[in-house]
C-alpha cells in the first residue's frame, strides 16, 4: 500500500480502514505529509482559530489506582489537596475577567465533591456566561443528568486505551464496559463529549491505536484529547521506556483526518518531550489549547506525570503571550465559546 496515497484519501474521504491506518502508523518516511494533511483539514473544518479552555485542577484525591497514573490512591508521595467551592469559583472568575469563555473543572474521582456541592457551584459559575467542561471521571446516569441540568456543557472522559485486556490491566479495579457506560450516558444526555487515549502504555500496539481512532470516529465524539503516556516515577510502570512525542502527534493527526470538524486540544503531555511540542501538535490538526490557571500549591502536586506543572508555566501574561505565539504561526486565540460545530 502507498501510504501517500492513503493519506490522500483520508483528507478527501475522512475514511480509512483499521489496515489502512496501521500502515500509516507504522511508516515513518511520509509523517511530515500526514501532518500537513491534518493541518489543511483543520484549517478547512474549523480554521485558525485556537479555542482557549481555562483549567482548573481542583482535587486531587483520587480513588482509583490506575498504574499509569500519580494521582493514584496508592500513592502516598503526593500531598493530597481539595479546592473549595469558594476556591474554585474565585478561579472561575479570574479566567472569565481574564477573557476566557470555557472552564474545564477537572480532579480525581473524590467523592467529597457530591451533585449537591457541585451543582450549586455549576450554576454560578453558568452565571458567568461560560461553558463548563467537567472532567471528574465515571459517575451514574443521575449525576451526569444533575451537572448538565446545573450548566454543565461537556465532559471529557478519556477511554484510556479501547483494548479491554489492556484497560483492565491498568486500571485494576474498575471496568472497562462501566467506562463505555459512562461514555454513552454523556452522548445521550447531550454534552459534547470528549474522548481520548495514553499514546504508548507497555503493551500497546499500532493496532490497538488504529481501533481507538475508529473508536473515537463510532462514538461520534465531539473532543478528542490524547498525548504520550509519560512514565511516572511514583507509579508502578516508573520503569516504563522513555515516552515519545512522534506516535501520539501521529494519532492525533490521524484522528484529525477522520473527525474533521471536531475540537482537538494541543495537549499538555505533548510539552515536556520536545520544546514547543503543542506548537507542533497545532500544526498537525490541534485547535484547542487548555491553560492550566489552578495556582500554587495544587498546581504542583497535580503531579499525573513528571514535568507536568513546569510545562505550562504560571504567567500573568499567558494569554498575550500564547497569542504572540499563534500569529507566529498563523493562528489567533478564538472568541466565542468555541464548542463543536458539525
Ligand atoms: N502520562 C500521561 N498522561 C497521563 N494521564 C494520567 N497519567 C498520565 C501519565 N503518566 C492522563 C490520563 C487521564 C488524564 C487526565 O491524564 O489519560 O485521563
Amino acid at each position: 500500500m502507498d501510504v501517500s496515497l492513503l493519506i490522500q484519501k483520508a483528507e478527501q474521504t475522512h475514511r480509512l480502514t483499521e489496515n489502512e491506518i496501521v500502515h500509516i502508523l507504522q511508516d515513518e518516511a511520509a509523517d511530515a505529509a500526514l501532518f500537513a494533511a491534518a493541518d489543511r483539514v483543520r484549517k478547512k473544518y474549523v480554521g485558525a482559530e485556537v479555542h482557549l479552555r481555562a483549567l482548573i485542577e481542583f482535587t486531587n484525591i483520587c480513588r482509583n489506582g490506575c498504574l499509569y497514573c500519580g494521582l493514584r490512591a496508592q500513592n502516598s508521595r503526593v500531598m493530597r489537596y481539595r479546592m473549595t467551592p469558594e476556591q474554585i469559583l474565585a478561579l472561575a472568575e479570574k479566567a472569565s475577567r481574564e477573557g476566557y469563555k470555557t472552564v474545564v473543572l477537572q480532579g480525581g474521582e473524590d467523592a467529597y465533591f457530591s451533585t449537591d456541592v457541585l451543582t450549586p457551584l455549576l450554576r454560578q459559575i453558568k452565571s458567568l456566561d461560560m461553558a463548563i467542561t467537567l472532567s471528574i471521571g465515571e459517575r451514574p446516569y443521575e449525576d451526569y443528568a444533575a451537572f448538565k441540568e446545573a450548566g454543565a456543557d461537556r465532559y471529557l472522559l478519556r477511554i484510556e486505551t479501547t483494548d479491554r485486556a489492556l484497560y483492565e490491566k491498568y486500571n485494576p479495579g474498575m471496568s472497562f464496559d462501566n467506562r463505555l457506560r459512562c461514555l454513552h450516558d454523556l452522548k445521550h444526555l447531550g454534552y459534547e463529549t470528549g474522548t481520548g487515549v495514553l499514546v504508548g502504555l507497555p503493551g500497546q500496539t499500532l493496532r490497538s491505536l488504529a481501533k481507538d481512532i475508529l473508536f473515537f470516529q463510532r462514538l461520534g465524539a465531539d473532543m478528542i484529547g490524547l498525548g504520550p503516556f509519560i512514565p511516572n516515577p511514583d507509579t508502578p510502570l516508573k520503569n516504563a521506556p522513555a515516552p515519545q512525542l512522534t506516535p501520539a502527534l501521529k494519532v492525533m493527526a490521524l484522528t484529525r483526518l477522520l473527525l474533521p470538524d471536531i475540537n482537538i486540544p494541543a495537549t499538555t503531555a505533548m510539552e515536556p518531550l520536545e520544546p514547543d511540542g503543542r506548537l507542533k501538535a497545532l500544526q498537525s490538526g490541534a485547535n484547542v489549547i487548555m491553560p492550566n490557571i489552578t495556582e500554587g500549591e495544587e498546581r504542583k502536586n497535580y503531579a499525573l506525570y513528571p514535568g507536568k506543572a513546569a510545562a505550562a508555566p504560571d504567567s500573568p501574561n499567558l494569554r498575550e503571550e500564547l497569542d504572540k505565539k499563534l500569529r507566529s504561526i498563523g493562528r489567533r486565540i478564538g472568541t466565542g465559546y468555541g464548542g463543536h460545530k458539525k
